[in-house]
């Protein structure tokens, strides 16, 4: 053995290597005497073509995308739902969490912690609850909610979640994931208030308003947060690696239009309108034009197509919303068995699901001029001030054909609930 054989092949190797003590020689067998080439055995000849490889498993690389959005883990039967999603199944697939997990940042840590050890990549925003300024925040430094909004972002770097956009797929199939952080302002409604019932502004019923605190000059009345918050997307948005080639999803707990909220008289909390939705994320999307957007926030399932881009929410909502209310929260395949399934590199994304409240809307024109009019079981928490004030119904009759009776059909089913007992 000569001093050449030592030299690696591969730079990489080639340290390591000479670190290694030289064996002591050992006595070698005489090599043969050289063949001259017409005595070297000949290669059979190549085939035509070569045999075809055994068949992969159809499953080796396909990558799916999955959506969940307001968690809400402090209510004991969502964190269970969350922790009974398969250890295995998800391994190549990745989750967009669409805001509001938890106002408890431990909570927050644990539940995309253990999203990060179900799923391949993790996509996340914070929404309004995750925002919520707590005891425990004001102990960590963490006294405004600017301020735990970049903890949050911090904390996301660490464990791996990703606030900024990226691609997901495999060689032959992606999509481009984007981020997007935003906030609510009242401004963003352009439609009519409701007149004649004695409902409370929304100050006085939105959470947001009194467990948030921004640092002046930002004011809650304005859209000052929003435009704030909006624009730490340019930080985040800066080292996009997305393809424009492929199709982009887009995501942000609130909403970027008026049209993916049910008109205010047919909503419990008509005041909802007031702390829902964002200009600054109207405009983001209007400029990115993605495929699909997934938000969250209003607790609807939704599925609407608008000016070209796909708007979807698959909320998982509070325990008591399921079981009181899952045909407005029911999306696709959202339930027991897991997150929204939105895209694979098979097949692309997903066929257009049917959702009671977007549904409607395939059904329905817009008419927020009837502003005197409230749905029967919301003028039962907001009685009527106004003589002329009226209740009206919402005309599901669609969804079983003309013989059906319009109204509210209840559903009492609920597959994401599962006791954890
Ligand atoms: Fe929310």
């Amino acid at each position: 053995m000569n001093g050449q054989t030592w030299a690696a092949a591969d730079p990489a190797q080639q340290s390591a290597v000479a670190t290694m003590v030289r064996p002591p020689q050992l006595p070698q067998p005489p090599l043969p005497p050289p063949q001259q080439a017409s005595q070297l055995p000949q290669q059979p000849p190549l085939p035509p073509s070569l045999p075809p490889l055994p068949a992969d498993d159809p499953n080796d690389d396909l990558v799916r995308l999955f959506a969940v959005s307001d968690l809400h883990v402090d209510a004991q039967e969502n964190a269970y739902w969350l922790t009974r999603l398969s250890d295995t199944a998800y391994k190549r697939d990745a989750i967009i969490v669409a805001g509001d997990v938890s106002d408890d940042l431990i909570e927050l840590r644990q539940s995309l912690d253990l999203l990060k050890s179900k799923f391949r990549d993790v996509f996340f925003t914070p929404g309004n609850h995750d925002l919520w300024v707590t005891k425990a925040d004001r102990a960590r430094g963490q006294s405004d909610s600017m301020l735990k909004l970049r903890a949050i972002l911090k904390l996301c770097d660490y464990l791996g979640v990703h606030t900024r956009p990226m691609r997901v797929g495999n060689a032959t199939a992606g999509v481009g994931i984007v981020p997007l952080l935003s906030w609510h302002h009242a401004s963003w409604d352009p439609e009519p208030d409701l007149r004649g019932f004695a409902i409370p502004p929304v100050e006085q019923v939105m959470t947001d308003f009194r467990n948030c605190v921004w640092p002046a000059p930002l004011d809650p009345r304005t859209d000052s947060i929003a435009r704030a918050v909006d624009a730490l997307n340019d930080e985040l948005l800066s080292a996009a690696q997305v393809s424009q080639s492929e199709p982009l999803v887009s995501f942000s707990h609130f909403l970027p239009r008026v049209e993916l909220l049910p008109e205010k008289r047919f909503l419990t909390l008509p005041v909802l309108a007031k702390a829902s939705g964002s200009d600054p994320l109207r405009n983001r999307v209007q400029l990115l034009r993605p495929t699909m957007h997934v938000f969250g926030h209003t607790h609807f399932g939704w599925d609407q197509t608008l000016d070209g881009t796909r708007f979807v929410q698959g909320a998982l909502a509070y325990p008591g919303e399921r079981t009181s209310r899952w045909h407005t929260l029911k999306v696709g395949d959202l339930g027991a068995e897991g997150p929204l399934h939105l895209w694979n590199s098979r097949e692309g994304f997903a066929p257009h699901m049917h959702c009671r409240w977007s549904g409607y809307y395939e059904h329905h024109r817009r008419e927020p001029e009837r502003c005197m009019e409230l749905a029967m079981y919301a003028a039962q928490q907001w009685p009527p001030t106004d003589e002329r004030a009226s209740c009206c119904m919402p005309d599901f009759s669609h969804e079983d054909g003309p013989t059906a009776m319009p109204g509210v059909r209840m559903l009492r089913e609920d597959p994401a609930f599962v006791k954890p007992w």
